[in-house]
């Protein structure tokens, strides 16, 4: 989704790029010199025994010999990665306005927007002098396909429930103007956000949706209901007594033990506007809310999303939560879980942490703004057993990273006396989660998005860029950084302890004048069971000799440090979204706001030259030998 260029956080809380900026400043002089880089400063770090486990020693020992042999882009150029063995796509064949992948690959194209959820159900296919009404919108695939994941029917290999997230859509794509006339146009616009969930299945050797008890749409106007300690506060109730109703701008997604998908909500602020008086309070302003949203204008027609329309105070603090679907019934009601914390949520990676705790980190994807954690209250079996969510019960933590490449885990709960001196109770305190963040002096950080828990136990997070960096010293080579970076860390306790090691993976600038690794604005990661990490971009991308690159997907080896381009998507159109099947040989990725909506940048799905509205859709990719993706 495209973010504005704007920070909310107000706290002063130390920035990330300044604790790096200290942190890289010193390692240069403790360590390798002035052509220090990622790989060195790693290599500084494992020296001091922050990281002790086998995978990163292999890491270092690695990026010790490659800065020893004086390289300053060392991470991109380490060749004979075990995990990767297939050719990489080139920068050459990674522009223009149909994807391209790697030549060991071959890909198909699944669900697009207007796919009806149930075959034989309305379709829109992209016709330029049509859209479809919004009664058949909420029967059909939903627009801008981002975090997604396959629930396997039967082994899973061929047939399963898809549930993915419908992030955005802009007016002009999809009611083909900029701003919508009337209550049908802002229904449209609706419809096309929020959760799909279908039934796919491979036959003969092609995947497509198969008529389903459980496909659904979940959208704007679906109800949904609170779980957890602000469940029945009094901030999430309105005067007018609307009961509560759908999700928006689901981003990223998390995925749970017990067989239900997580959706996370995140720029819901864009959605609200005034059409009258209005002014924001401290909470409002904090979490992005403006007079003018982002042009949706949704507000004229639909009062619920009007800021100064009195009756529906508080229906904005129905947003920014993660939220739990059950892919396997589709009359189930949609769960919020307040005890998350409510933030621009990226994505919510749930792993099994000591004593069987559910473990959750999440990022808040906004600039300066932080990287969270939740942890169950017990066991998340026995949890379940005694009838309780295991995602209703715990502790949210906020992270601080400090100088010397330790890290806390910040608890925010009302029992502290400078959250309790801010906050009437907890539910209030989760209803206003950036704030009890800013107060406890978290670490704001450079647009959080996806994080990952690789097998061995590290945890990855994409920072996707920060145009305001402002680090321009030779100590640091990170600046002026628009391109970001990847972080890692590892927690104390299998998960559960409150403080963590962390280190830099790569600077997204180092791999530039690698041709197969060149990348830039990492938002979409996931890390598979071998340990491969995949890597998808939204936003600046590099020009390699002379090719302005599209939005890709590349594969890392973190043992290795090895990056190697794998696809590349179109004109203006991230990718995003990733999930496979069980035994991994099928993937599916997302191509999300192809040629932003521009006929005249792509017709994809459709044939170039076709003149179709290009549309939102799921890539899957298998590999021509049959083999596992990413090998
Ligand atoms: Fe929806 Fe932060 O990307
Ligand atoms: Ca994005
Ligand atoms: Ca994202």
């Amino acid at each position: 989704m495209t973010h504005d260029n704007k920070s909310s956080n107000r706290s002063g809380n130390r920035s990330f790029e300044d604790v790096l900026r200290v942190r890289m400043s010193r390692r240069n002089v403790i360590g390798h010199g002035a052509a220090l880089s990622a790989t060195g400063f790693l290599a500084a770090l494992a020296g001091n025994k922050l990281f002790a486990d086998n995978a990163t020693a292999a890491t270092a020992q690695s990026a010790s010999k490659t800065v020893a042999q004086g390289s300053g882009t060392a991470i991109a150029q380490r060749q004979g990665s075990s995990l990767i063995n297939f050719p990489p796509l080139p920068a050459a064949k990674s522009a223009g306005p149909v994807p391209s992948i790697s030549s060991a690959y071959q890909f198909d194209v699944l669900i697009p927007w207007g796919t009806p959820i149930q075959p034989g159900g309305p379709t829109y296919d992209g016709n330029p002098n049509t859209r479809p009404t919004a009664a058949q919108q909420a029967q059909q695939v939903g627009i801008g396909h981002d975090g997604m994941w396959l629930f396997p029917i039967g082994n899973g290999n061929d047939h399963g429930m898809l549930a993915l997230n419908n992030e955005f859509g802009s007016n002009t794509h999809v009611l083909g103007k900029e701003v919508p006339e009337s209550l049908e146009d802002v229904r449209l616009s609706q419809h096309a956000h929020g959760v799909s969930v279908v039934e796919i299945k491979k036959v003969n050797g092609k995947w497509q949706t198969v008529r389903s008890a459980n496909a659904r749409r979940i959208h704007v106007n679906t109800p949904v209901t609170f779980s957890g300690p602000a469940a029945n506060s009094r901030l999430l109730r309105t005067t007018a007594g609307n009961p509560p109703l759908g999700t928006v701008n689901n981003c990223a997604n998390g995925k749970t033990p017990w067989g239900t998908y997580l959706t996370c909500e995140e720029n819901f602020n864009a959605y609200f506007a005034a059409t009258g008086e209005w002014t924001p309070t401290e909470a409002q302003a904090r979490y992005g809310l403006s007079a003018g949203g982002s042009g949706y204008g949704w507000e004229k027609f639909d009062p619920r999303f009007d800021l100064s329309n009195s009756s529906y105070t508080n229906e904005e603090n129905r947003f920014g939560w993660v939220v739990e679907i059950d892919p396997m019934d589709g009359s189930q009601t949609p769960v919020k879980r307040t005890a998350l914390g409510r933030v621009k949520h990226e994505n919510a990676e749930l792993v099994e942490g000591q004593g069987g705790r559910a473990v959750v980190y999440m990022g808040d994807d906004e600039r300066f703004d932080y990287i969270y954690k939740f942890v169950s209250e017990s066991n998340w079996r026995s949890m379940r057993a005694r009838g309780i969510s295991p995602l209703d019960q715990g502790k949210l933590y906020v992270a601080k990273f400090n100088d010397d490449g330790t890290g806390n885990w910040l608890e925010l709960t009302i029992n502290n006396p400078a959250l309790k001196a801010k906050f009437a109770d907890q539910a209030e305190l989760l209803t206003y989660t950036r704030i009890a963040a800013d107060t406890v002096g978290a670490t704001p950080m450079d647009r959080p998005e996806w994080i990952a828990v690789a097998p061995n136990g590290e945890v990855y997070c994409n920072l996707t860029n920060n145009t305001r960096r402002q680090v321009a010293d030779a100590a640091n080579p990170l600046a002026p950084n628009p391109f970001g970076h990847i972080i890692k860390w590892r927690d104390s306790n299998n998960h559960i302890g409150t403080t963590f090691t962390w280190d830099i993976f790569v600077l997204a600038k180092d791999t530039h004048s690698i041709d197969k690794s060149a990348f830039g604005s990492p938002d979409g990661l996931w890390a598979d069971p071998d340990g491969r990490l995949f890597i998808e971009t939204d936003g600046s991308q590099p020009m390699v000799n002379g090719v302005q690159l599209n939005d890709q997907m590349l594969v890392a080896d973190p043992s290795t440090g090895e990056i190697c381009r794998i696809f590349s998507g179109v004109t203006d159109g991230e990718v995003t979204g990733i999930t496979v099947t069980p035994d991994r040989r099928t993937m599916f990725i997302n191509i999300q706001h192809p040629g932003n909506g521009d006929p005249s940048k792509t017709n994809f799905p459709a044939p170039q030259g076709s003149n179709k509205i290009p549309r939102d859709a799921t890539i899957v990719i298998t590999k021509k030998d049959g083999g596992i993706i990413g090998s």
